[in-house]
């Protein structure tokens, strides 16, 4: 008899469409706490049903990234092939810096009571264990725009051509299904910008500005933000990222502050950029055009008048590995193989032995609360 498929790894909801509201929290873990978070993996989508049931409409969805170091703190076994911690990006006149972060918790919904609720359940989970070092709470700014008045995210892929471009293949085959994820915030200075005629301002982003019309060749800028984005591989294919950008902002001088983002107005404007890819060396490359130009000093207009104040990478595992995630350092059974070892990448998940999806370890380390 014909032994039954494996189903694939179930991806976390990582190509979930743009919503009308999100929360971006960005963690660092505790020395100690890694037990915390450990436990708190396979209850993740329990706690995300039990939320969103309760306004089923509002599609509640939450993507956790994990950064490099924390990866190693938390598990035995095959670690994700292209996993490293963000590395900044400095040309002559931007700087894209590197600042900590152990977990990213993405929260889409359309409604933000939803994310808020689910951010509170998990940081409540992680108290004691983790700090919360960002926290962005974005919102759909009419159709889709930016706060610099740009829709935002229409070249994104769709389809099977999101899939390409977000999720990782036969590259990886331990983390097929698993996905990149780089986050930057960017505080933008309105007044500098708004003081530019729409053309000028269509010439940095190199689109029309009501139209959303992506300008021909000979009318965009080499230093527009679409020019220096658009990348091709060897292969002359282009080389996309996924993208869930949101405005977030605030008024007045109680606010966070920020160089670039206090305006004659007061208060701070900005862009949370998320970018998912298979290969984070996608986005990585689409930086360098932005913050070192390409050819270098060409750099990206934008930056003119956005200050990137943070700067992440995490791993997005599967949404089983979540459920079963491996053991943690230095546990496991005697007679079982060392970490980074062929075998013991053979008996992780590329052989499932057990009926698991293969995917991390057989293992199940603790768990509380509520069942998936
Ligand atoms: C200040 C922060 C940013 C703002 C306000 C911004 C805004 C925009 C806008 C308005 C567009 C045109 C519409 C669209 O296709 O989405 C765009 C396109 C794009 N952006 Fe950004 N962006 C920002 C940062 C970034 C970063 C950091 C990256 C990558 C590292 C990036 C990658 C892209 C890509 C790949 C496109 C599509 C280009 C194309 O295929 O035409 N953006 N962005």
């Amino acid at each position: 008899m014909q032994p039954e498929p494996q189903p694939r790894p179930e991806p976390q909801a990582v190509l979930s469409p743009l919503t009308g509201a999100a929360v971006f929290l960005v963690l660092t873990v505790e020395p100690g706490g890694e037990d915390t978070v450990r436990a708190l993996l396979p209850d993740l989508a329990g706690l995300r049903r039990s939320v969103g049931f309760r306004a089923p409409e509002g599609g509640l969805t939450c993507v956790t990234g994990i950064g490099s170091e924390l990866w190693d703190r938390l598990f035995d076994g095959p670690r994700p092939a292209a996993l490293h911690p963000f590395r900044e990006v400095a040309g002559a006149r931007h700087l894209a810096p590197a600042t900590p972060g152990d977990l990213l918790l993405h929260l889409r919904a359309e409604r933000m009571d939803l994310c808020f609720e689910l951010a509170g359940q998990l940081t409540g989970r992680l108290a004691g264990a983790a700090a919360v070092v960002d926290s962005v709470q974005g919102f759909k700014y009419f159709d889709d725009r930016d706060l610099l008045g740009f829709v935002d995210g229409t070249e994104n892929p769709e389809g099977r051509a999101a899939v390409r471009a977000a999720l990782v293949g036969a590259e990886d085959p331990a983390f097929a299904g698993a996905s990149y994820v780089i986050v930057q915030k960017y505080l933008h200075d309105l007044d500098k910008w708004n003081a530019l005629s729409v053309e000028e301002q269509e010439g940095a982003v190199g689109r029309t500005k009501l139209t959303d019309i992506e300008l021909a060749d000979e009318a965009k800028p080499a230093d527009s933000h679409v020019a220096l984005t658009v990348i091709t591989g060897p292969d002359g294919e282009e080389r996309k990222i996924v993208r869930f950008n949101m405005p977030f902002g605030s008024f007045g001088s109680f606010g966070p502050s920020g160089s670039a983002g206090t305006g004659g107005r007061g208060g701070t404007f900005g862009t949370y950029f998320i970018g998912y890819a298979r290969d984070p060396g996608v986005t990585e490359e689409m930086l360098r055009n932005m913050f070192v130009g390409n050819p270098p000093g060409t750099t990206d207009r934008l930056l003119d008048f956005s200050t990137a104040a943070t700067g992440s990478l995490f791993f997005v595992p599967t949404a089983d590995f979540l459920d079963s995630p491996p053991l943690a350092p230095g546990t496991a059974e005697p007679g079982t193989a060392e970490p980074g070892t062929a075998a013991s990448a053979a008996s992780g998940p590329s052989a499932p032995g057990d009926g698991s999806l293969g995917i991390g370890s057989l293992k199940q380390t603790s768990r509380t609360g509520p069942r998936t």
